[in-house]
């Protein structure tokens, strides 16, 4: 019987030297500790035995079994350090791994167009508002001197939304940002100094010069004595900061009902400097932006003074500037969402 209790040891520990994982141990410890194994039929056939012989097996058989019992917690000690240790080591992070590289995408070339032209404003006094896309015909028109018949009307191509049958006031996608000069002289008194850029609408067909939605930043400044030469300073300047120094700039007259006189602003061609080109047509200048002095009766209109104040306002659209700089030579580009062609700026 010692021999059995021996053998019967050390096959327990054999078995249990091969357990490796957590789940194993509990099955072992019914084979080896449980009512039906050995140790236990062992422990039961002591009662058969004379005093002597039950005394001393039944002390070595019980040794035997607290020893396999005490093994039995230590290899569950063991396994659960090293599946902790495993675990750990699978979810170890090594900080000096280099990060993942998250995208970080860019700003669109026309908003850092805008963001451009709003900065050489704003370093020259002037602030930055914005305002509303869906507009009503009398900021938009008529209190810009043009009156429902008058032909200048004919220079926008406006898209229409409906009318407001208390008041019999037409709602339109205003057509240029101009509307924005009225509702701020409405608000603000002079002396103002004001940007709004924004985004503008026309009835077109879209080709390769065009787009039925498009962006424009408006200016205006109004205060005592503002004069032409304002205009034509605040304006070169702009210019020279955006195209460079050296870029020859043309300051001719032209016609817009709301200014008084009113001014055309032109840059000498990117591509043929003053040759004549394609994509100038054959003149040697680019057309950039409308100015004036505003007119008397804006002023009036808006309860400001012209007797006392006056002021110049001018309006450029915005997609030209990239085309020119970069060579774009489609506008719907910016608006047809390819990201090779968007990932260049
Ligand atoms: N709103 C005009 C347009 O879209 C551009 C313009 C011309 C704006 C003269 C002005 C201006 O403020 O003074 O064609």
């Amino acid at each position: 019987m010692l021999k059995q209790l021996e053998e019967l040891q050390l096959e327990a520990l054999n078995e249990l030297g091969q357990v490796s994982e957590l789940k194993g141990l509990e099955s072992w410890r019914v084979r080896c500790l449980g009512k039906r194994s050995k140790l236990t039929q062992v422990l039961r056939s002591l009662a058969s035995l004379p005093l002597e012989e039950r005394k001393k097996i039944g002390a070595l058989a019980n040794g035997t079994k607290v020893s396999l019992e005490s093994s039995l917690a230590e290899k569950k000690k063991f396994l659960e350090e090293d599946h902790l240790a495993s675990f750990l080591s699978r979810e170890r992070l090594d900080i000096t791994l280099p990060g993942q590289p998250i995208p970080a995408g860019r700003l669109h070339p026309v908003t850092q167009t805008l963001e451009e032209i709003c900065s050489i404003f704003t370093s020259m006094g002037f602030q930055v508002a914005e305002g509303p896309d869906v507009e009503w015909d009398y900021y938009n028109f008529e209190a810009l001197n043009i009156p429902p018949q008058h032909p200048a009307r004919d220079m926008f191509a406006t898209l229409w939304i409906d009318y407001e049958e208390t008041t019999g006031q037409a709602r339109l996608l205003r057509t240029h940002t101009s509307p924005m000069q009225i509702r701020v002289m409405e608000k603000e008194r002079p002396p103002i100094r004001m940007i709004v850029p924004g985004r503008v609408y026309r009835y077109e067909a879209t080709d390769a010069t065009h787009e039925s939605m498009f962006y424009q930043v408006e200016g205006l400044a109004i205060d005592m004595n503002i004069t032409l030469a304002d205009l034509k300073g605040i304006l070169f300047e702009f210019c020279h900061c955006l195209f460079g120094e050296e870029r020859k700039v043309r300051f001719r007259c032209d016609y817009f009902p709301f200014v008084e006189p009113g001014a055309e602003i032109a840059i000498e061609c990117s591509s043929c400097h003053g040759a004549g080109c394609r994509l100038c047509s054959y003149s040697g200048w680019l057309e950039i932006l409308g100015a004036g002095m505003v007119h008397p009766d804006v002023l009036r209109r808006v309860d400001i003074d012209p007797e006392v104040y006056s002021g110049f306002a001018f309006g450029m659209g915005v997609e030209r500037i990239p085309m020119l700089r970069y060579g774009i030579d489609d506008i719907r580009l910016f608006y047809s969402n390819d990201l090779r062609f968007l990932k260049q700026f």
